[in-house]
């Protein structure tokens, strides 16, 4: 059978598609998710489950999702139905297409207001304002910011406006040449404030909080939160890596990209976490301080260092980017698909989609002011919406991805579209998307329903 061609031209190259890729997965989910959510959750043991989410089921699935949506070369919706009839002559497969849509709008209505907020720093730390601040202040300057809702609201609005930008002119891949060097600026900022978190924290405490694992603070509900973060940070289990992979050359190496997206992103993290922490530690602030952790322990390194309120601003406008290359990730499946297959324009379709995101995420807006004293089930309202996209859509997507590549698509086409191979590289993908990766997923869900005890409990 000819192999299908993309609706809009290939990446140039592979380096432009790891640029792609991987300006979709690092982002809010590295700086500000992940040390907040291993704060919450006791540190070391959470971040070694992680890790192995990371590698053992994340990496595998974000292999499956691109050499599914390089095989379709479609939005994710229609990729699912043309590989599903191709594979199984089902086209229900389309539903993995569906849902992943869907929760990129729903986790695209709380990262704006998350991203609003960093945009929002930047403005304050040039204001100068964090200058010899004591965590008190920082708290202070925080609370004061996200208590008022119009004023987030506001930021809100300006940062979904920029996604929405870019995607209604389809000029995201224009980004891709910022990434190329804005990345890097990322990666060495961050290497400079874990020298200076060394230097100002508790470095010792920070670091022995990420890294020793304490296996008795490991609930069955902070696996589940772990494997949830490994799908968001590498942004797999909806689809968004698909878009991406439509638009991968033949030839390109598929292991290899993923390898080093997993990489760059996981790095990133790790390096976020060894800035926090020793600030968290040394200033007292509690690491188990919720959303607002990054915010409220960041300031303190520019406060400390000389020039900080520059090199804030420069930290916050890099943040503010990557979740901006972030962000196009999550609302290009649901435009790419109101454009292929309902034939609207781009205009139209990014401001349709884009009005809907922002009515979703004023729930998040109010979650942190006017509501935050309306709790139920998993917390704020925010609480229970990124609970719903990253700890049960993301995986259940994600399981339905690898149960797809490992046992649906047959073993010559993916054996064709890895290009690894027929050896060990192969067999081990193949081991962990038809076995490990599945089984994972399901036990930690089922697990945490408390269908199954694991933990004995
Ligand atoms: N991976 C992104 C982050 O870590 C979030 C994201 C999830 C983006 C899913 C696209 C799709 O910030």
């Amino acid at each position: 059978m000819a192999k299908r061609l993309p609706l809009q031209g290939l990446w140039s190259n592979r380096m432009a598609f790891v640029l792609a890729v991987s300006g979709s997965a690092v982002g809010l989910g590295n700086i500000w998710k992940f040390p907040y959510i291993t704060g919450q959750n006791g540190g070391g043991a959470f971040v070694l489950v992680y890790l192995l989410c990371v590698f053992a089921i994340g990496m595998p699935i974000m292999m499956s999702e691109i050499m599914i949506g390089r095989r379709g070369r479609r939005n994710p919706i229609t990729t699912m139905r043309l590989v599903g009839e191709e594979e199984s002559g089902q086209a229900w497969w389309q539903i993995i297409g569906v849902g992943g849509t869907l929760a990129g709008c729903i986790i695209l209505s709380f990262y704006s207001v998350i991203a609003g907020w960093a945009l929002a720093y930047i403005f304050k730390s040039i204001s100068g304002v964090f200058m010899g601040s004591s965590a008190a202040d920082v708290a202070e300057v925080f609370s004061s910011f996200t208590g008022s809702w119009p004023s987030v609201l506001l930021w809100y609005t300006a940062f979904l406006g920029m996604t929405v930008a870019i995607v209604a002119n389809g000029v995201q891949r224009g980004l891709e040449k910022a990434v190329r060097i804005l990345r890097p600026a990322l990666m060495l900022l961050l290497l400079v404030l874990v020298l200076f978190s060394w230097r100002h924290g508790d470095f010792e405490a920070g670091f022995s909080f990420m890294f020793a694992s304490d296996f008795s603070k490991l609930t069955a509900n902070s696996v589940l939160v772990a494997l949830g973060h490994a799908f968001f940070t590498l942004s797999i289990g909806m689809g968004a890596v698909m878009a991406y992979g439509a638009y991968l050359p033949e030839d390109s190496s598929i292991a290899s990209a993923s390898l080093a997206v997993v990489i760059v992103d996981t790095l990133i993290a790790l390096a976020a976490g060894l800035v926090i922490f020793p600030l968290v530690f040394a200033n007292g602030v509690s690491p188990s301080e919720g959303p607002g952790l990054m915010f409220k322990s960041m300031p303190l390194v520019f406060g400390a260092m000389p020039g900080g309120a520059v090199f804030g601003a420069l930290f916050f406008a890099l943040l503010t980017f990557a979740a901006w290359t972030s962000s196009i990730g999550l609302i290009e499946p649901a435009v790419s698909w109101m454009v292929e297959a309902r034939h609207v324009s781009r205009v139209r379709a990014a401001l349709t989609v884009g009005g809907l995101v922002w009515l979703l995420g004023i729930a998040t807006v109010l979650s942190f002011n006017a509501l935050s004293d309306f709790t139920f089930l998993r917390g704020t309202l925010y609480a229970n919406i990124d609970f719903l996209a990253s700890n049960i859509l993301l995986p259940v997507g994600g399981l339905l991805i690898t149960v797809f590549a490992g046992w649906v698509v047959c073993r010559n086409s993916s054996a064709d579209e890895l290009a690894i191979g027929t050896g060990v590289r192969f067999r081990l993908w193949r081991a962990l998307t038809r076995l490990v990766a599945p089984l994972a997923v399901l036990l930690i869900l089922l697990n945490a329903v408390g269908v199954l005890n694991l933990s004995g409990g």
